[in-house]
């Protein structure tokens, strides 16, 4: 008797265990490990460490892929297995970190119930108070019902505590997205290189990308996520914007790049120190990601209050070219903005939002402005 004890004791402790990860899933985080037959009720997980590796509070379910609910067959992009949060459901994991490094969080979630669903991210120890990120699940990108998101955070301890929550509270106590395959990605601080003033500007750092998707991952406005997982940018606008692969999508340069996806709700940005009365060229890559993205684009270049404008035709094949917007400085410091004019869908009727892509951002002073005006 004392021996079973002993060894359950254990075993829980084994659970706890925080490991290191820096680029790629969390341990069973795609929820390939599931909680024993006794351990649940139908779907819903009952104990609170039924899951391996993760703690779980309020109503969670253990869903299978092809299960049915409604008319509404569940399909989960990683294994077969995922977790639904319902009703002020939250899954957590310890994590060894390195203290005072950036981190992003990617996950799928998929959406399924009619009414507005979100989730609220954060990590603990965490020396700012009140720096959690709710991130709205209502407006879908991809085509199949499930997305990509990220979250970064700093890392305040040598270990976090990562928390998945959904602060809903509906009549159906089911209703809640469905979460599958998180990841973790220590996220380094890309040095300017010599020839660009911009940071990032190919946006080659960035988060985690799964390599057995097709649906890119949202970086969540700055209102949502106050630490960029996309290093040097910011997303200062409404909306999210795609950050892509070179695996699935077309590519200017490089292996990543972002998608605007949603017009003038979405917008990136960076600034730049410059010396005022000088003269600065700012070139960059606009294109489509070859994804049925059909249309007239416009893609709104500001340095400050200066503004361009540059069209660019998509067939949604996949092609670029290259732009080049030229400004004198009017300050000691220069916000340079990204965002895409208009609104576009793609033309495979799933009436998912897409847009212009932007690539290979560069910036650089000249001291012959002649040869550019
Ligand atoms: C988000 O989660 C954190 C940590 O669990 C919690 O303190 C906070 O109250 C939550 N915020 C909302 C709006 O639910
Ligand atoms: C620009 O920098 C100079 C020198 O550091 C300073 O005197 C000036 O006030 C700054 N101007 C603005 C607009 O910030």
């Amino acid at each position: 008797m004392y021996r079973a004890t002993v060894l359950l004791v254990s075993l829980c402790i084994t659970w706890q265990v925080a490991l290191s990860v820096t680029d790629g899933l969390l341990p069973n985080g795609d929820f390939e490990y599931g909680p024993k037959p006794s351990e649940m009720k139908g779907t819903v997980v009952i104990a609170k460490n039924a899951i391996p590796n993760w703690e779980i509070s309020g109503f969670i379910e253990y869903i299978k892929s092809g299960h049915k609910q409604g008319d509404m067959l569940l399909v989960v992009p990683d294994g077969a297995y995922a977790v639904r949060l319902g009703n002020e459901a939250s899954i957590k994991q310890k994590v060894k970190v390195t203290q005072g490094e950036f981190y992003s969080l990617t996950f799928n979630v998929a959406r399924t119930c009619a009414q507005e669903e979100k989730l609220n991210l954060s990590v603990s120890p965490n020396s700012e108070p009140r720096d959690w990120g709710i991130l709205p699940m209502q407006t879908m990108y991809s085509s199949n019902g499930w997305d990509a998101y990220a979250w970064a955070f700093h890392a305040d301890g040598p270990e976090v505590e990562i928390s998945i929550h959904n602060p809903g509270v509906e009549e159906d106590a089911a209703c809640g997205p469905l979460v599958d395959s998180v990841a973790l990605k220590l996220l380094s601080n890309p040095k300017r290189a010599r020839d660009n003033l911009l940071k990032n500007g190919n946006f080659e750092e960035g988060p985690y990308m799964f390599p057995n998707t097709d649906w890119g991952v949202l970086i969540p406005p700055h209102i949502e996520d106050d630490q960029c997982p996309l290093p040097g940018w910011i997303v200062d606008s409404l909306k999210a914007v795609k950050y892509i692969d070179r695996e699935h999508f077309t590519v200017p340069e490089g292996k990543r790049a972002v998608e605007l996806i949603a017009g003038k709700e979405s917008a990136i940005s960076q600034t730049v120190k410059t010396i005022i009365n000088k003269i600065y060229v700012l070139t960059f890559y606009v294109g489509d990601t070859s994804n049925s993205c059909v249309g007239s684009m416009v893609v709104e270049v500001y340095a400050g209050k200066d503004r361009t404008q540059v069209p660019y035709e998509s067939n949604g094949k996949g092609g670029f070219k290259r732009a080049k917007f030229v400004f004198k400085a009017v300050s000691n410091h220069t916000r340079i903005t990204f965002l895409s004019s208009f609104y576009t869908m793609k033309s495979d009727n799933s009436g998912s939002l897409c847009g212009p892509v932007l690539d290979d951002v560069k910036l650089v002073r000249v001291r012959n402005p002649r040869r550019h005006l």
